[in-house]
């Protein structure tokens, strides 16, 4: 049963029989699978367990991993024994002293070598072949027709790959249906878009005596990896446009997220030439070091750390020659005004805050609230959030579920212990009781500007609220922060949104007014200054980025034009084409 946080109490499964039977997940056999060249391959190497964050057991006993699931274990029904299982499996940590509910194990998924990494790369490469390739080569309208063939493959295996992005990454079953519909939806209006892009570029250019056609055409190798909390959808934004412009692609899934990829290999597999997708599975040192190392990555794509974003670009030993499309950490404040509508600041702020517990690179990760309306701001958004339900992610209404991080709880409430030692209280019911990977979610206030929970990208649970007396300060503290993604500003003055409007465009990339911070629709640009983001991101802004410009120019004379319109007539080239996409 779920719970509200102002009464903190064991919430997790028993035993597989307190979970609905259809929430319930059968040990992912398929996990050894991995994409290459073309075939879905069965993986003989080492493997590493994957744990879903959902821990099952009594308080008082310890779950033991090491032997097979009875029945499916946590899935029942019809799991084939672990025991039948060709891999040599890690066994996997127990959390705590191993007493109580344990994390679940899933599956597991190959532990990689570099051997493995340079495989994908020759195959992605021999795909590209330097741009000569059937793939870069192939008219924009074909290409678009096998990413449209892929289309009803994915949504033919939904129910699998949400039921897993639930289980492994804790994200709550109307999330998670929620981001697989989001990502169809991409995928279809990457389609249009590119139809949009191909029209106008259908056209030829007459300009001072030349006559040219100018289009889009891909760059090379793409190394597309996302983020952990939105595995599925903050990959396929980057590997979509990146395949559908006529790259060729390696995708390494993030840490945690990765056995939802398993039901779309075969899609992938069928639906594009040999070589054109590939992925790889394992420790991203193991196996990213030496894909960028080999100076044959054209185009990074990454979600994820500023840190290891920069430890990436500088593996590559031809910097000049690397595109980089890069949505790294944020620390979006939500600004509450003296004449903010509080009980509204208060519901964006609970969903800006707290959405997925928190873990959103949009979320609001610190709140500046006005001394005047600070103490009455902050007493309604501690009922509020003491108001949120704890639980797992199949049940109804619930909006905290398990963290898949391994100790993040424990670094959570290292944060909010550091704040409370200063002087700040965790103002609602039962915030920052810990059960096993469960966080209750902490409203910390007055937090002091110089703690590390207001200083670092929390990505969890735990949200800070200081108290501001002048709008300078706020100011001061975006142009120092290192990060500059978006900004939540609550008020109904407009000359008093303004003063912060215009200094603060120059440091975030989006304003958002009486609206919590969030990266949809997706054909808004979505991007970020500093340490934030490389690169802009919307449906169609996509499309740019993993492309470059490139033209066919004549002097205009008769033989040229008598020669275009051969080429053009005789359908001789897809470049050179006036062909309209329908
Ligand atoms: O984690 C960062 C995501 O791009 C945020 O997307 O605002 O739609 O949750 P969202």
């Amino acid at each position: 049963m779920p719970t509200r946080v102002s009464q903190p109490a064991p919430v997790f499964p028993k035993s597989a029989a307190d979970i609905p039977a259809d929430m319930r997940v059968d040990y992912y056999d398929a996990g050894s699978r991995y994409l290459m060249n073309g075939q879905v391959r069965e993986w003989d190497g080492p493997c590493q367990e994957v744990l879903s964050p959902v821990c099952i057991g009594d308080a008082a006993t310890s779950v033991d991993h090491s032997s097979p699931p009875s029945q499916g274990g946590a899935g029942g029904g019809s799991a084939s024994s672990r025991a039948d299982v060709p891999y040599p499996p890690v066994v996997p940590p127990k959390r705590g002293d191993g007493q109580g509910p344990q994390p679940y194990a899933l599956g597991h998924h190959p532990l990689m070598t570099p051997e493995q990494s340079r495989e994908a790369l020759d195959a992605a490469c021999r795909a590209y072949d330097h741009g000569c390739g059937a793939w870069p080569t192939m008219s924009v309208a074909d290409r678009i027709r096998h990413v449209a063939a892929f289309v009803p493959r994915m949504e033919a295996v939904r129910d699998e790959v949400v039921r897993l992005l639930m289980w492994e990454i804790g994200k709550t079953l109307p999330d998670a249906r929620k981001e697989f519909d989001r990502t169809v939806e991409y995928v279809r209006d990457t389609i249009q878009a590119l139809k949009d892009l191909d029209r106008t570029s259908s056209r030829f250019a007459v300009e001072q005596g030349f006559v040219a056609q100018i289009r889009r055409s891909p760059l090379g190798v793409a190394l597309c990896m996302g983020p952990f909390n939105y595995p599925l959808n903050e990959t396929f934004t980057t590997l979509i446009p990146a395949l559908i412009m006529g790259n060729t692609v390696i995708f390494k899934p993030p840490k945690h997220g990765i056995l939802l990829h398993g039901p779309l290999l075969q899609a992938l597999a069928d639906s594009f030439p040999p070589g054109v997708v590939n992925t790889v599975y394992g420790e991203g040192r193991v196996v990213v070091g030496p894909l960028m190392e080999s100076g044959r990555i054209d185009v990074l794509a990454f979600i994820g750390s500023a840190k290891v974003a920069a430890i990436l670009k500088h593996q590559h030993p031809r910097p000049n020659r690397l595109r980089c499309v890069l949505g790294l950490e944020a620390k979006n404040p939500a600004v509450i005004l003296p004449d903010a509508d509080l009980d509204l600041a208060v519901r964006e702020c609970v969903l800006g805050a707290f959405s997925y517990n928190g873990q959103r690179c949009t979320a609001i990760k610190i709140i500046f609230a006005h001394r005047s309306i600070a103490d009455t701001f902050a007493a309604k958004l501690a009922d509020a959030v003491s108001a949120l339900v704890v639980g797992m992610p199949w049940e109804d209404g619930v909006q905290i579920t398990p963290l898949p991080e391994d100790d993040k709880p424990a670094w959570l409430k290292k944060l909010a212990d550091e704040a409370t030692g200063r002087g700040a209280r965790i103002i609602n019911a039962g915030g920052g009781h810990i059960d096993q990977t469960l966080y209750h979610p902490a409203v910390v206030y007055p937090a002091p500007l110089d703690t590390e929970l207001c200083r670092v990208e929390q990505f969890g649970p735990v949200l800070p609220v200081v108290p501001y007396d002048d709008e300078r300060e706020v100011i001061d503290w975006a142009v120092q922060c290192p990060v500059g993604q978006q900004a939540a500003l609550f008020g109904t003055d407009p000359e008093g949104l303004s003063r912060l409007i215009d200094p603060l465009v120059n440091q975030v990339c989006r304003v958002n007014l009486n609206s919590q911070c969030q990266r949809g629709p997706d054909t808004f640009p979505f991007t970020g200054r500093k340490d934030s983001a490389e690169g802009t991101l919307s449906v169609s802004d996509a499309l740019r980025v993993f492309s470059i410009r490139s033209l066919v120019a004549a002097k205009t004379s008769e033989e040229n034009e008598r020669i275009v319109s051969d080429i053009v007539r005789g359908r001789c080239s897809a470049f050179l084409s006036t062909d309209f996409i329908f």
